[in-house]
């Protein structure tokens, strides 16, 4: 009898909900419709690249229970474990990728099925294309900003869990006279902070892709008292920068730098001007938790199966992608020369906009 095709899986990045669905339906695609063995790699790339190797063999039995309602992935993931650039104990970097191939190949994989997002997409096509490996990638991360897909895994749990602060930050607002200024993550992009500001009703919502100054927000606000309400709600990106142009970051060990702080920035900048309190809450890593939304598990589901079906049909290096209500697959090349932003005239600015939010200058 020939020997059963065995298909890597893996989750690298930071974590979000709807990957562990993800896993599921790759495993539950490949066992049952193509009787082949499914490895789930632990940690992202760092399973393969440790002797021995560390994964799972996955199966029917590994989703009994609540796994598909588990947020994070229970393979675990990093997003510090660049194999190209790998952090040694000693504080150097070493290129260990031929460790990753090795170990691709030592477990007789003849596929690896990569949920990443675009930066990990970028590491695993570099490391197929050097160690003769098979991928296919699925994206996932709560910025939403992998190109090519109108959703990511992870996106629309993280979109929930905003407007949900949001709509408790309201009648604390509202009882306070207040100002809250809710600061999202989304990195370099606004997905995050621009859809949950439109359902959670923001009067300011101020993204990277789209420059403000504090007159606009004092003028906004202002307009907004004058209306008769007392109280007012701010999301911003993390990824926003000063009125001058500065990102504001805080520092990490080991020259590393992130996000985190336009919040204060702007609560202190505005709070000469205004009439009322401000306060700032910084939601942080509660933003990638949590139970999968139907549509996260939805997407993912069919993510994971098209990507199984991919491998079935010899497809390799492409990305599977959500397109016009439907599945498509889309070139790994064209994946990661880079990331997909906020169109400033596009149909979501322009519905902030239709609603009166203020999100910074008008481009005409
Ligand atoms: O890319 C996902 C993301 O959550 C960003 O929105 C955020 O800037 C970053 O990861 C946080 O990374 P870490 O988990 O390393 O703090």
């Amino acid at each position: 009898m020939a020997k059963a095709k065995r298909l890597g899986v893996l989750t690298s990045g930071g974590d979000c909900a709807g990957l562990n669905a993800v896993i599921r339906a790759v495993t539950f695609r490949a066992t049952r419709t193509y009787k082949w063995e499914v490895f789930g790699i632990r940690d992202g790339t760092q399973g393969l690249m440790s002797r021995p190797l560390d994964y799972l063999k996955l199966g029917h039995n590994t989703f009994i229970g609540d796994v598909l309602r588990a947020g994070g992935t229970f393979l675990g993931t990093t997003n510090k474990g660049n194999p190209f650039a790998y952090p040694m104990p000693d504080g150097t970097l070493k290129d260990r990728s031929g460790d990753v191939s090795d170990g691709y190949h030592e477990l007789g994989l003849s596929a690896l099925i990569v949920i990443g997002g675009d930066g990990s997409m970028r590491i695993v096509r570099r490391l197929a294309q050097q160690g003769d490996m098979k991928i296919v990638g699925v994206p996932k991360t709560i910025d939403n900003d992998v190109r090519y897909t109108e959703y990511a895994v992870g996106f629309t749990t993280a979109v929930n869990t905003c407007v949900d602060a949001m709509d408790r930050l309201a009648p604390t607002a509202a009882s306070h006279h207040r100002i809250m200024i809710l600061e999202t993550m989304g990195r370099d992009t606004g997905h995050l902070a621009l859809n949950s500001g439109i359902a959670g009703g923001a009067d300011v919502i101020l993204i990277p892709e789209i420059p403000y100054t504090l007159a606009g927000i004092v003028a906004k606000i202002r307009s907004v008292q004058e209306e008769g309400r007392n109280h007012a709600l701010i999301v911003v990106a993390e990824g926003c920068r000063t009125e001058k142009g500065e990102a504001v970051t805080v520092a990490q060990g080991g020259g590393e730098v992130r996000y985190g702080g336009i919040g204060q920035y702007l609560s202190a900048s505005l709070a000469s001007q205004m009439n009322s309190e401000i306060r700032v809450t910084v939601l942080g890593h509660v933003q990638r938790g949590g139970i999968p939304s139907a549509r996260d598990r939805v997407i993912a589901s069919a993510f994971g199966v098209h990507a199984v079906d991919l491998v079935a049909q010899g497809k390799f290096d492409r990305m599977v992608a959500w397109h016009d209500r439907g599945v498509i697959d889309v070139p790994l090349a064209s994946v990661v020369e880079g990331s997909r932003v906020i169109d400033p005239m596009g149909a979501i600015a322009q519905t902030a906009r239709g609603l009166g939010i203020y999100i910074g200058d008008d481009p005409h």
